[in-house]
């Protein structure tokens, strides 16, 4: 566990950090004068040359790169007509039923020896590597996900983005990309998708057409079918990770500095609740993960989430999940329902994985009764955005109460928003730290007390900048002071840009 406070602080903070960047920071030398090129001078008739020169030089360079490029998609084709035949074969001939419990080495030599029979009957010769390929596609096929298979098996894909059979992106190192995974057509991504959802007992059709579910190994999975989705399926995979990144891995990634986490630990360690706020994709959740770990081991912990993400460290943890309806409409147990069964299980900490609706009366009022110390995420822009948003929730949610009172709920019952972002070179940073103070009047006061700072844009459209203290000292100050947590002055000192 991340026991900074047993530690002597590192010097090593974004100060330096900051400086590293700034060290990799070139200056941006002026852009070179352009003198016009002799030619260019020299008149239309020289004009007119050099373009179709240009002309000519294009032609050629597509023409050199067709050849290969048309060779390449005419074995794709073949290899493709390959398995289609093949598979209807292993269909035919296979026990379905017996597939689940076949061992894995028998149903590949199965494969293998149906497909070498089905080879020879069509005439077709194979390379060692493509044979391969075949038969570990069949496998996919006819016992896993069909050629999402190799996406589920690399661990360096975190996200997965199917839309429709002929484009799949995914996320790697906080890139997204387009991979080369096709589906034969939208019936084939169809089937892929009922095997998904059928194994986990849900149903996806005309009358249902979309479904959010979570898979076996805990991957978040979502689909979406035609008519709703206009060019085929749209499928969703958000990848588990086993390996939950901690508050160590994320100070090292430059997700937050060492100050900050330092403060962080305080607020959680005495129970102030927080808020992470966000985009989609932009961290929440991981953020929400990492700040548990500073929950004491003795405390007991219920987590409430629509798709549990959360892999708490702690031994004492209650997990909750929400259930949406059945194809009849009925036995659906919302967050709320959660939420309202867990107040009455004795917890000392609720979490909710994320608050969207009409459960945020409750978690409000949880925070304002005796359970300081949760936490939730909520899909906001900033601070204030996050304020906003819960607000329309609670007017959403049908309660009948003045703006005003709204607000002095939620100034009374939050302590801390912690906005995460995915910034635009892919990387995931803590923006800002914003702890809310009280009501002046009609509006909610906030303070900020550490934030990252942007400086530019370096190489390869790598973000620039370092996290900074604003300079406020926290509000809660005396509160860290009296549970035995008492920061370093500094902490709150701004660091300069260098
Ligand atoms: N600081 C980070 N550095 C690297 N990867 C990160 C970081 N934070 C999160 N990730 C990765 O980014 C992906 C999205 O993270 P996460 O699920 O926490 O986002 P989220 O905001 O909760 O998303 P959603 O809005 O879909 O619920 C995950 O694969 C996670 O492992
Ligand atoms: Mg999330």
């Amino acid at each position: 566990m991340f026991k900074r406070f047993n530690r002597t602080r590192r010097t090593t903070g974004p100060a330096s950090s900051a400086a590293a960047e700034k060290a990799a920071v070139r200056p941006v030398s002026p852009e070179p004068s352009r003198k016009p090129a002799p030619e260019a001078a020299a008149g239309p008739a020289n004009l007119a040359a050099r373009a179709e020169t240009a002309r000519t030089f294009a032609r050629r360079r597509a023409a050199a790169q067709a050849a290969p490029d048309d060779k390449e998609r005419r074995r794709r084709e073949k290899l493709n007509e390959i398995k289609v035949e093949m598979h209807r074969r292993l269909l035919d001939t296979l026990n379905l039923a017996a597939i689940d419990d076949a061992p894995e080495a028998d149903l590949k030599a199965e494969i293998a020896a149906i497909c070498s029979e089905g080879l020879q009957e069509m005439g077709m010769v194979l390379n060692k590597e493509e044979r391969q390929t075949l038969h570990q596609e069949l496998y996919d096929e006819v016992k896993g996900l069909g050629p999402l298979e190799p996406l589920l098996r690399d661990d360096t894909v975190s996200d997965i983005l199917v839309n429709g059979p002929h484009q799949v992106y995914v996320e790697r190192g906080g890139k997204l990309e387009l991979s080369d995974v096709r589906f034969r057509d939208e019936k084939h991504l169809q089937r892929i998708i009922d095997k998904i959802v059928s194994a986990v007992g849900r149903r996806v059709d005309e009358s249902n057409p979309y479904v959010d579910a979570r898979l076996k190994d805990g991957s978040r999975f979502n689909a979406m079918i035609p008519p709703i989705a206009v060019d085929g399926s749209l499928v969703s995979i958000r990848k588990f990770k086993k390996e939950k990144l901690s508050v160590d891995d994320l100070v090292r990634f430059g997700a937050f500095s060492e100050e900050m986490a330092l403060y962080l630990q305080a607020a959680v360690a005495t129970r102030l609740n927080v808020i992470v706020s966000g985009g989609t994709g932009s961290g929440k959740t991981t953020t929400l993960n990492a700040l548990s770990s500073f929950i004491d081991n003795s405390e007991r912990i219920l987590t409430i989430e629509d798709t549990a993400e959360l892999q708490l460290q702690q031994p004492h943890v209650g997990r909750m999940e929400s259930r949406p309806p059945n194809v009849e409409g009925k036995g659906a147990v919302t967050q709320r329902d959660c939420l309202r069964n867990a107040l009455r299980m004795r917890p000392d900490r609720i979490i909710v994985g994320e608050t969207r609706g009409e459960e945020v009366i409750d978690m409000l009022q949880a925070m304002n009764t005796g359970h300081d110390g949760s936490m939730t995420t909520i899909h906001a822009n900033s601070a204030r955005d996050a304020v906003s948003r819960l607000e329309n929730m609670v007017a959403m949610a049908g309660i009948d109460m003045p703006l005003k009172a709204v607000r002095q709920q939620i100034a009374s019952a939050v302590n801390l928003i912690v906005q995460v972002s995915r910034l635009q070179d892919g990387s995931r940073r803590m923006l800002s730290i914003t702890e809310i103070t009280g009501m002046e009047g009609e509006i909610i006061t906030m303070q900020e007390v550490f934030r990252f700072e942007r400086t530019g844009l370096g190489e390869g459209g790598k973000v620039l900048g370092h996290f900074t203290a604003t300079g406020v000292r926290s509000f809660y100050s005396e509160r860290f002071r009296q549970w035995g947590y008492e920061l370093p002055p500094d902490i709150y000192e701004p660091v300069a840009a260098q």
